[in-house]
């Protein structure tokens, strides 16, 4: 299974993921608090994250759509929502509930 690690206001979390799980469900169910309002939809990007090492897949349409309108974002922003793991990936938590 891919390995999972996520930067985050307490430190790094590491876990695996089943492939093909959503990257946020993946962090989340590893006990990190990180926000997803719009429901996995593309529309809020309180899902973010920042891509640090590994390979997230090819962006989609829809999340290429809605990172293009926000301002100053680091060039290895995704939205966690729209990755599927497929390979091991280290990925900065922008968001949290906390
Ligand atoms: Fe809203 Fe990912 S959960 S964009």
């Amino acid at each position: 299974m891919p390995k999972v690690q996520a930067e985050t206001a307490t430190g790094l979390i590491e876990t695996e993921a089943p492939d093909g799980k959503k990257l946020v469900l993946t962090i989340e169910d590893a006990g990190v608090d990180i926000l997803h309002r719009c429901g996995g939809n593309a529309r809020c990007t309180t899902c973010r994250v920042e891509v640090l090492e590994g390979d997230p897949g090819e962006m989609g349409e829809l999340e290429r759509n809605r990172l293009a309108m926000e301002a100053e974002l680091a060039p290895n922003t995704r939205l966690s929502c729209q990755i599927r793991v497929h390979s091991d990936l280290k990925v900065h938590v922008v968001n949290q509930a906390s």
